[in-house]
């Protein structure tokens, strides 16, 4: 298996190119199961998750191009998804192709949206929690769906199709809140969600869905409301810049020092993780290109930060925040409260030499001058960018072993540091 070879002490300076945000490109690529007709998705980025996504795609009969590069594209630019799903030949996701991946479960909404049934593995993916589907199952409940588990399928069926309804999350969920609106766009009268997740990708889906046809207010606030429609059709849209690969790089170049322009990036969609940077030191400007942040000479100042739905700091930059906070001038404080579970960085980051204690779901942070490279083993996919992000800054040679799930999430990792003189790369044995 690949692993990442580092040599750290090198401050990051040049241009990174932010790619298309995978948590909107893979239900982007589900929803294209809700239309006969051709979803054209530009800006896709080349990931594992995507790859692997075609694939469970591919088993329900969707065709999917992937289109070359246009005269001129951009350098960086992401790849141009065809997905035609013309003919659903099979309403199972099986096991073996879902248990790698937590959102390829999302296949459900839309299969039991157009096919009346679907029959999918329960989901496998990052090791962060239980991460149960009980909120899932409870919208498709209330959107009149049947639904029985046996030997580790969901079964899901509506004969006479699905029909609109109000549906109150008890508490806030991503996959809870794409699930029902992605239902309830063909279901007969109106859905209202209540607590609806508020993630950019909620929204970016969302008009996804409404240039295919669909009739969704209110994405993007806590309240949607979805009125059903007969049928969808085709469209072509661009997936949005991923705000947690922008917020990762900068928390890198705050790390090491340096001045990085993230091009591409929008500082709406994670501005509650540039207000941290900003705190902890680091010179952050929006400008027409993206976002440029700076830090030069001031040492890293400690934060006391909690994890939060959107607007709020993103869970998915926890894991990199503490890395960065490991060798900040005091103590800093980080809880977790969307995932159990979430701190396995936790013992990785130690062998740098961080100092870290867990108390429930606060971490203390006790920040050190220096951290020394060391080899360590990425676990999830933030966990494993964070040990990266750590070994940018550590004294000597980090070795990062099983990468596979960088490349799950992250494009072009080592290509895109190595461009801002950062001493990284990939071995493959
Ligand atoms: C999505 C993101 C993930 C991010 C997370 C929170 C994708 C592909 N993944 O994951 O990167 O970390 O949002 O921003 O977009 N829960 C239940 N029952 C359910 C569903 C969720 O209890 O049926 C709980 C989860 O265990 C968790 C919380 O709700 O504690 C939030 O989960 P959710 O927002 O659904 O996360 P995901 O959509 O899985």
């Amino acid at each position: 298996m690949d692993r990442i070879r580092i040599v750290g002490g090198a401050k990051l300076n040049g241009t990174i190119p932010i790619s298309g945000a995978k948590n909107a490109a893979l239900p982007l690529m589900i929803a294209g199961l809700l239309s006969e007709e051709t979803l054209i998705l530009d800006n896709v980025p080349r990931l594992a998750d995507v790859a692997q996504l075609q694939r469970i795609l591919g088993n329900h009969g969707v065709d999917i191009m992937s289109a070359g590069k246009r005269p001129g594209a951009r350098e960086y630019q992401g790849q141009t998804l065809h997905i035609s799903a013309a003919d659903i030949i099979d309403t199972t996701a099986p096991y073996e192709l879902v248990s790698r991946m937590r959102a390829s479960f999302w296949v459900i909404a839309p299969l039991l949206a157009r096919m009346h049934e679907a029959r999918v593995s329960l989901p496998g993916g990052c090791a962060i929690g239980t991460r149960p589907v009980d909120l899932l199952i409870m919208a498709l409940e209330k959107l009149g769906a049947e639904i029985t588990i046996d030997g580790g399928y969901v079964i899901a069926k509506a004969p006479g199709g699905l029909k609109g309804a109000t549906i109150e999350f008890p508490k806030v969920t991503v996959s809870g809140t794409h699930v029902a609106v992605m239902a309830a766009t063909l279901a007969r009268g109106t859905t209202v969600i209540t607590n609806a997740a508020c993630e950019p990708e909620i929204l970016d889906v969302a008009d996804c869905l409404n240039k295919m046809g669909a009739r969704i207010l209110g994405a993007g606030t806590p309240r949607i409301v979805v009125e059903g429609v007969v049928k969808l059709n085709g469209a072509r849209h661009t997936v949005l810049p991923d705000r947690i690969e922008t917020g990762t790089y900068a928390m890198a170049v705050t790390m090491t020092g340096g001045d990085v322009q993230l091009a591409g990036a929008r500082p709406e969609l994670l501005q509650s993780a540039l207000d941290v940077l900003t705190q902890a030191g680091a010179v952050v400007a929006v400008n027409n290109e993206g976002i440029r942040v700076t830090r030069n000479g001031a040492g890293i100042r400690p934060v006391k930060v909690s994890t939060a739905p959107f607007p709020g700091f993103p869970t998915d930059l926890q894991a990199q925040l503490m890395a960065l906070m490991a060798c900040a001038g005091g103590a800093s404080r980080i809880t977790e409260t969307i995932f159990e579970n979430r701190f396995m960085h936790v013992q990785e980051l130690a062998r740098f030499g961080a100092r870290i204690s867990l108390d429930g779901e606060t971490a203390t942070i006790d920040g050190i001058a220096r951290l020394r490279g060391a080899p360590v083993m990425a676990t999830d996919l933030r966990a494993s960018v964070s040990l990266v992000i750590a070994g940018l800054a550590a004294e000597g040679e980090t070795m990062v072993n099983r990468v596979y799930h960088l490349d799950r999430g992250f494009e072009r990792l080592e290509e895109k540091l190595s461009a801002c003189g950062a001493s990284i790369e990939r071995i493959s044995d």
